[in-house]
């Protein structure tokens, strides 16, 4: 059985949650493999909207096993409310049964979050505009093999020795950064707190995996963020610290590079939260009408996003890097209204020559060529079907796929789960 993994193809906020919904109905394992509670994934149930931050989507739906992955940073305390808030909701969540978290995870601490906030100020001008979560240090941490990991928060010798450890570390530091000292007698007993509220779910989820795909197993891998927030391959250093591509999908999860179904979710326009290069952003009113249309504020920090037009140069070089061989084309609808429609096509580089791919350096001087096509009026929220689209919507996403070079087989117009266009 094929491993389908879903990845975002710009920044992140694609969508992703609404497409990882609808493909669960037919998933039994859904994966997050990477990232923190910096995600924001909203959904829309009965009751009104919910917006998850580490829990997969998959959670809504009573036949999935939700797994939090090793690649993913978990603040255990924020994952702890997250449950509370689920179960208030009346969603059935059942730690150990569809709810797993891998013990090899590793763990986010207040300091890792003063440590980011801390970070971001000293950057004045340069700041990444992180969500100021910690997710950065969290990394950082693990990479200095310093890090606390989910199982750790069973064990409390381990937990204070470790704790002990970095405290050691950071503590210097943050007297030197003006900032009060860790106490580990206070951390130590709130994370060993959680970790007894976890218990349950802390678990060897590579090996549950592992085993679940060798049984036939239908295992949906949840990217968060977006391929050009990759720490590796996307817009450094404004990116994550994850790898948030499809690569992060086997380190993160444990499961060996087995053939992958691999679906890039783009909207039908591009946005961006944070810092950072954007070939293609609207400065101006239109950027601003652009995000009143999609209610374009972040889920996870409420900050606005910046809006622009869909980027073919981006789309095809995150579409490479991840093995994208399909695109799920989301908020369509907000596109009603605009015209002309303009695709990014390629880029003029600082120097005068133009390329199609995307530069790992000076992406802040490129000058974006576009196509025009004529916008549409219609409101497309009631359209189930390619063909009732009207056609210069049609023309718009035929335009797409033919600079793009992937097939749009499933077009999104809508937040809820039956707004959908199959092809
Ligand atoms: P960090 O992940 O908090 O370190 O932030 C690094 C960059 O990634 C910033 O530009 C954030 O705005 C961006 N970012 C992190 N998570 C998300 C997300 O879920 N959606 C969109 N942008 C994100």
């Amino acid at each position: 059985m094929p491993i389908t993994c879903v990845v975002g193809i710009l920044w992140g906020d694609e969508g992703k949650g609404k497409v990882i919904d609808f493909l669960a109905a037919e998933t039994d394992f859904i994966v997050r493999y990477g990232g923190g509670h910096n995600a924001g994934h909203t959904l829309v149930l009965p009751s009104g909207k919910l917006v998850l931050n580490l829990v997969p989507s998959g959670i809504v739906h009573a036949h999935t096993v939700n797994v939090i992955g090793n690649g993913v940073v978990v603040d255990p305390i924020h994952l702890c409310a997250e449950i509370d808030k689920l179960r208030e909701r009346g969603l059935e969540v059942e730690l150990g049964r569809n709810l797993l978290v891998s013990e090899r995870a590793h763990v986010i601490l207040e300091a890792h979050r003063r440590q980011d906030q801390w970070a971001e100020n000293l950057r004045g001008s340069g700041k990444i505009g992180t969500t100021g979560r910690g997710i950065g240090p969290a990394y950082s941490d693990r990479c200095s093999r310093v890090g606390l990991r989910v199982g750790d928060l069973l064990r409390k010798g381990r937990l204070e020795q470790t704790l002990h450890v970095l405290a050691q570390q950071k503590n210097s530091w943050f007297a030197a950064a003006g900032m009060p000292p860790l106490d580990v007698t206070t951390m130590a007993r709130e994370l060993g707190a959680a970790g007894d509220k976890l218990r349950a779910g802390i678990a060897d989820t590579g090996a549950v995996l592992r085993a679940a795909h060798g049984a036939g197993k239908r295992i949906l891998l949840e990217g968060a963020q977006g391929c050009l927030l990759d720490l590796e391959h996307g817009t450094y250093p404004f990116v994550t610290s994850s790898h948030a591509s499809t690569g992060g999908a086997f380190s993160g999860t444990g499961l060996p590079p087995h053939a992958m179904r691999v679906i890039g979710i783009a909207k039908a326009y591009a946005t961006r939260v944070g810092e950072g290069p954007f070939p293609t952003e609207l400065k101006d009113d239109l950027g601003n009408r652009l995000r009143t249309a999609g209610n374009e504020y972040g889920s996870a920090t409420g900050r606005p996003r910046r809006c622009g037009w869909f980027d073919t140069v981006a789309v095809r070089y995150s579409s490479a890097v991840s093995g994208a061989n399909e695109l799920v084309l989301t908020n369509l609808d907000v596109l009603r209204g605009f015209s002309p429609l303009r695709i990014g096509v390629a880029y003029r580089l600082p120097d005068g020559r133009r390329t199609t791919d995307l530069p790992a350096f000076e992406l802040e001087g490129v000058v974006p060529e576009f196509v025009d096509l004529p916008g549409f009026d219609q409101d497309l929220r009631a359209v189930r079907e390619f063909e009732a689209l009207p056609p210069k919507a049609q023309a718009y996403v035929q335009a797409l796929e033919q600079h793009t070079g992937l097939p749009i087989r499933t077009i999104s117009v809508g937040p809820e789960r039956k707004q959908l266009i199959l092809r």
